[in-house]
């Protein structure tokens, strides 16, 4: 990305003209043309009516569309990607839909320490399912040990992981853990919604069998859509949580049945707004291109996480060598994470307050390639004279 594009991107951004907003690992802001083309569907609708055959054949074709920027997007088929709300959704398709046995186990990494839409689904199961729930040891990166991943696989069903972390940024060992659950026969589940549209993601070299993100973090989308990747391989171990006209067919004699891949998970979606829009910040996120954002996230992130580091009494959280994490950037200081939070706020800055384990909080900064450098040094400049 050259300094001419920059500021073409900034552009696409209004927000980039108000505030310095840095808190796109929550939601990130949607640039101008998924605005103009949410707009444009919904004009459409207006105009053309919205179920008659003229939308009904765009509708499909923009269905066809987004699942084909998703496979790109991923590595994977069309017939994988199955639209769903939220991570949140993808991960209960999973947990909702096995059919656990007693003496089932699946294993996480420090369950607290990993975002609650990928600890509480599979705690809910060990505690009215009789599934065992094994949580490796991880230290304050979050990070854990692969002896004894190998051990705790051994006789267990599923895996779940995030791909990163939400709190400190860590990038999880993902493939060797794929490796890993190949090997002993585990299911893995991968949640990216920390890395959908901030790094490269190849769900064949991971090698999972399931993967849940959002469509408005990273990837820029609306809310109320996210992505569910579901193997071909997979797909029948999953009972679909919830039936209906669009999932399965009734024959004359009462036999029910599924229809196929991925109609069969997707029962009755309907916001084909946040579709619209969503196809679009996809195909603006792989224009700019994963190599680029993660190259410029990390030229943002590595300048404000090496000015923070200077500010007397701050801790910086998350692995030392950039390779390891993502932009996010999380500090601790004498001062209150939330108060702090506010403070920058009323000065045009936006962060957010996030757990980073033991009952501890500290200040995330999550900058994405529409923020600058004279940016994070803003942002450095402001917490220092906050502290
Ligand atoms: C790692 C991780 N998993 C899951 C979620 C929940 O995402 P959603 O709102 O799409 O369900 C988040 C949200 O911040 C997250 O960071």
């Amino acid at each position: 990305m050259t300094d001419e594009n920059s500021e073409q991107i900034r552009l696409d951004f209004p927000v980039t003209k108000k505030i310095v907003y840095m808190n796109n690992g929550a939601i990130a802001p949607t640039p101008l043309v998924t605005i103009k083309t949410m707009t444009d569907f919904m004009l459409k609708c207006a105009e053309e009516g919205p179920d008659s055959s003229s939308t009904a054949e765009y509708i499909t074709s923009l269905l066809g569309e987004l699942k084909l920027r998703v496979s790109h997007l991923i590595g994977c088929e069309p017939e994988e990607v199955v639209l769903v709300q939220s991570t949140t959704d993808g991960i209960n398709l999973v947990a909702n839909g096995i059919e656990w046995k007693k003496g089932d186990s699946i294993v996480v990494r420090g369950g607290r320490h990993e975002h609650y839409a990928n600890y509480l689904p599979w705690l809910r199961l060990s505690q009215t399912r009789g599934v065992a729930l094994k949580e490796l040891d991880i230290d304050g990166n979050g990070m854990f040990d692969m002896g004894q991943l190998e051990k705790m696989t051994k006789g267990s069903r599923l895996v779940a992981m995030s791909h990163a972390l939400y709190n400190t940024g860590a990038i999880m060992p993902v493939e060797q853990v794929g490796r890993i659950a190949r090997e002993n026969n585990l299911l893995f589940f991968v949640d990216a919604a920390q890395t959908a549209g901030t790094i490269k993601i190849d769900v064949k070299k991971i090698g999972c069998h399931f993967m849940a993100f959002p469509g408005f973090k990273w990837l820029c989308g609306p809310t109320g859509i996210g992505i569910f990747y579901c193997s071909k391989e997979a797909s029948e171990l999953l009972t679909p949580p919830s039936i209906g006209g669009e999932s399965a067919t009734l024959s004359s004699t009462g036999i029910l049945a599924y229809m196929d891949m991925p109609a069969r998970l997707q029962t009755g979606f309907r916001n084909y707004p946040g579709a619209a829009g969503l196809e679009a910040s996809i195909r603006y996120v792989l224009r700019l291109g994963l190599d680029n954002i993660r190259s410029r996230n990390m030229k943002v992130a590595n300048t404000l996480h090496d000015e923070l580091a200077k500010i007397p009494g701050i801790t910086m959280h998350g692995p030392d060598d950039p390779d390891q994490r993502t932009s996010i950037v999380t500090f601790t200081s004498s001062a209150d994470s939330s108060s702090m939070v506010k403070k920058l706020e009323s000065n045009n800055i936006v962060l957010a307050e996030r757990d980073i384990g033991k009952g501890k909080k500290g200040v995330r900064a999550a900058p994405h390639f529409f923020n600058s450098q004279q940016e994070a040094l803003q942002v450095a400049s402001q917490v220092k004279s906050l502290i």
